[in-house]
């Protein structure tokens, strides 16, 4: 039996990731898998019953479990408080406490929805990127860090640090993807400005030097931004730190048409991995039945591929996705202008995605 701890987290979480976990209970049913599920609070929705936003307790039913499936966290509602305090917290924790260094960002291309994008059609054709995010070191956890008053100045600070190890070991993951996909690496930085970017330079060269089938390039991440929305189709893996990766995904992302369906996988030493849409919680549509699950369904699929070792019933999901993509399904974020069919709702894109795993 493989544990899988459920999170659905705020705002539009509990309704994608309860779409996801009926694909895995189907998934499961046809690929002869045994899953249980367990669900747990993080976020908004741990602070309001438990007043932090990842209790100890969740924390170790995480490391018990096999894999996280986990929906969003954060809103309106705690947006005041302290970062040390908010519903983000509790998503940096359980990456930080379950030693989640990689985090893995593929931006695909659906060819049903190629018009999605805001770019031109001829740019974004074919578009598969992977973006291979350190996540659990740099500016996001170092210290020292937080406030200050300085000769009666309001001062606050933030560290942004990287050791040997920490680099080494985020770009054998990006490399060893690569091997797998294009064979082409680009390492992203600011090594014009900062040291931790030069040592990043010199690291990620030394790792390239035993990966000699695959092309290594270097580009800054100013200049980055600009080539993503120019020739995103340059680009196979994009390996950087946790700041610079956080910002390239969502422009990866955009580039796909919407940040609804873009999932992601979060993996690291121990044998825990997690799983999430890289879209956040969405307060102005939670409720509503209008949210995209297809993040968190294709995120699902990762789930399969990486923690259970179902690789045919990861893609017997990607399958089904894109067919009902193809039949002309869209929730409202992909339906586009030119649309002008009955947009469906989250649970109904759910049951839609189902109807064909189930079938196939
Ligand atoms: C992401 C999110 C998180 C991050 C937030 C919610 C803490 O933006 O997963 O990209 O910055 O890592
Ligand atoms: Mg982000």
């Amino acid at each position: 039996m493989e544990r899988i701890l459920v999170l659905p987290g705020d705002g539009i979480g509990p309704e994608v990731v309860a779409e996801a976990r009926r694909v895995l209970e189907v998934a499961a049913d046809r690929f002869d898998l045994k899953l249980e599920f367990e669900d747990d609070l993080i976020g908004g929705a741990s602070i309001d019953a438990r007043n932090t936003p990842l209790s100890d307790a969740a924390i170790d039913r995480a490391r018990g479990s096999r894999a996280v499936l986990l929906g969003a966290v954060g809103g309106p509602k705690w947006d005041a408080m302290p970062v040390d305090v908010r519903p983000e917290k509790g998503l940096l924790r359980i990456r930080k406490e379950l030693g989640l260094f990689a985090n893995l960002r593929p931006a695909t291309v659906f060819p049903a929805l190629v018009d999605a994008s805001s770019l031109r059609r001829e740019i974004v054709e074919g578009i598969d990127l992977l973006v291979v995010r350190e996540l659990t070191g740099g500016i996001y956890f170092g210290e020292p860090r937080g406030n200050a008053l300085v000769d009666g100045r309001r001062e606050a600070r933030n560290t942004m640090v990287y050791d040997e190890v920490e680099i080494a070991r985020i770009t054998r993951v990006a490399f060893e993807s690569a091997q797998r996909r294009r064979k082409e690496v680009c390492h992203v930085h600011k090594a014009n400005v900062l040291e931790v970017s030069q040592l990043w330079m010199t690291v990620v060269e030394e790792v390239a030097s035993d990966f000699p089938d695959v092309e290594l390039s270097h580009q800054l991440v100013d200049s980055m931004a600009m080539l993503l929305l120019r020739e995103p189709g340059r680009y196979d893996v994009i390996v950087t730190g946790n700041l610079f990766g956080d910002i390239l995904s969502d422009e990866a992302a955009m580039i796909t048409g919407s940040l609804g369906m873009l999932p992601s996988a979060s993996l690291g030493e121990g044998g825990v991995g997690l799983y999430e849409p890289v879209h956040g919680s969405a307060p102005d549509i939670a409720g509503q039945d209008a949210a995209n699950p297809l993040a968190a369904i294709l995120s699902a699929a990762m789930l399969l591929e990486h923690s259970l070792d179902a690789p045919d019933a990861a893609n017997a999901v990607r399958e089904a996705v894109s067919a009902v993509l193809a039949d002309g399904h869209r929730t409202a974020d992909i339906a586009g202008q030119s649309f002008d069919g009955p947009v469906t709702g989250c649970r109904a894109m759910g049951g839609l995605i189902l109807a064909r795993l189930g079938d196939a």
